[in-house]
């Protein structure tokens, strides 16, 4: 659906070039929820920006659905556009324009009729469940509301790719998880590819199918969310995935109690899909002769599945440890110790 080929994004400025995007090569399926993760300044606004050409690449080919739109411009680029909506952090809704106004603006611009614009205005404030706010201004709106008049907005157009660059940073976790919660049922429901991009491990645990991480400008490592969060390579995947997995206190109570108990040992065990549904502590506890102190327990949802993290304290004689960790490491449970006595 979406290809990028040896994309780069180089910024001329008076005290230097800025390398943005560094040869990034990225395919992105129809129908998926696509997330691109990375701290501040590693590109991913500059990346996303190109797949609507906001921003021009400085090398490389971006092809959507069939055509290289880094290769066109004027009235084909924006006929082209028409077929990718955007979504932004900060909303970007015209002041001065109610939500039906808002949401009109992309089809005034199109040149659809006007009674076809209402009906279409209607069904999409249903859509994204603004009934009752038709008529009211931004200032008017809660951030929740505005974003929502975004998607509308963004949408209008019937689109076949949704960008979402930050789009739900400036709202509160509870508004996060129902903008979320939206643009799944979007998905799900129009079928359209979303390729969205964050800071936020959460907003991808949540709802991507894949994701892309990026670091300094270019992608350095890519895959199943699922995947990505059992078995992630690069250190700072891992430190995305240890903020959905690890909370505050973990390392201090981990350290706590191996000063306390200097015998044990702490180990994380990981439990993916169907083997979350199966008694393994019980068994764990039945077959050996240790004590289990369960520290810190938590069970994510993605899309593709459930992710369970599980971080244990083991005690008890050497050679029962031993018997434990040998017992773990025939299940279908992946294990790490993480301290050792
Ligand atoms: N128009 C521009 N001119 C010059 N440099 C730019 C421009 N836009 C972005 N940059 C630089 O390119 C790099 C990547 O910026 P970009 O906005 O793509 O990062 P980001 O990952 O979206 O960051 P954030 O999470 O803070 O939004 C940064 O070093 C930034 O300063
Ligand atoms: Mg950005």
């Amino acid at each position: 659906m979406i290809l990028l080929e040896k994309v780069q994004k180089i910024y001329r400025a008076k005290h230097g070039d800025v390398a943005a995007v560094q040869d990034a090569n990225l395919e992105i399926r129809q129908g998926e929820i696509f997330g691109i993760i990375g701290y501040s300044g590693a590109g991913k606004s500059s990346l996303i920006r190109m797949l609507n050409q906001l921003e021009k690449p400085t090398s490389g080919r971006i092809t959507i659905g069939g055509r290289v739109i880094s290769a066109i411009t004027g009235k084909e680029l924006r006929e082209a556009r028409q077929e990718i909506g955007m979504i932004f952090q900060h909303f970007n809704l015209l002041w001065s324009r109610t939500v039906r106004e808002n949401i009109a603006f992309p089809l005034e611009i199109a040149g659809v009729r006007k009674e076809e614009r209402q009906e279409r205005v209607d069904e999409l404030i249903r859509l994204v469940g603004l009934e009752g706010r038709e008529d009211a201004y931004p200032s008017q709106l809660s951030g929740g509301q505005k974003q929502r008049v975004g998607i509308a907005r963004a949408l209008a157009n019937d689109p076949k790719v949704l960008l979402c660059d930050e789009a739900t940073s400036a709202l509160d976790p509870e508004t996060t998880d129902q903008i979320l919660d939206l643009l799944l049922d979007i998905n799900a429901r129009l079928g359209l590819t979303i390729v969205l991009i964050t800071h936020e491990m959460h907003v991808i645990q949540k709802i991507c199918d894949r994701v892309a991480v990026m670091e300094k400008g270019s992608i350095v490592e890519m895959g199943d969310v699922l995947e990505v969060f059992r078995n992630p390579k690069q250190e700072i995947t891992k430190r995305f995935v240890k903020k959905i997995t690890d909370s505050i206190d973990t390392n201090e109570a981990i350290e706590h109690l191996t000063e306390k108990y200097p015998s044990g040992q702490v180990v994380r065990l990981k439990f993916i899909g169907e083997s979350i549904e199966q008694p393994f502590i019980y068994e764990l506890i039945r077959k050996s002769n240790i004590e289990v102190n369960i520290l810190q327990g938590k069970i994510s949802q993605t899309p593709n599945g459930s992710y369970g993290n599980l971080i244990v304290q083991l005690n008890g004689p050497a050679e029962e440890i031993e018997k434990a960790i040998s017992f773990m490491e025939q299940q279908q449970v992946e294990m790490e110790v993480i301290a050792h006595a």
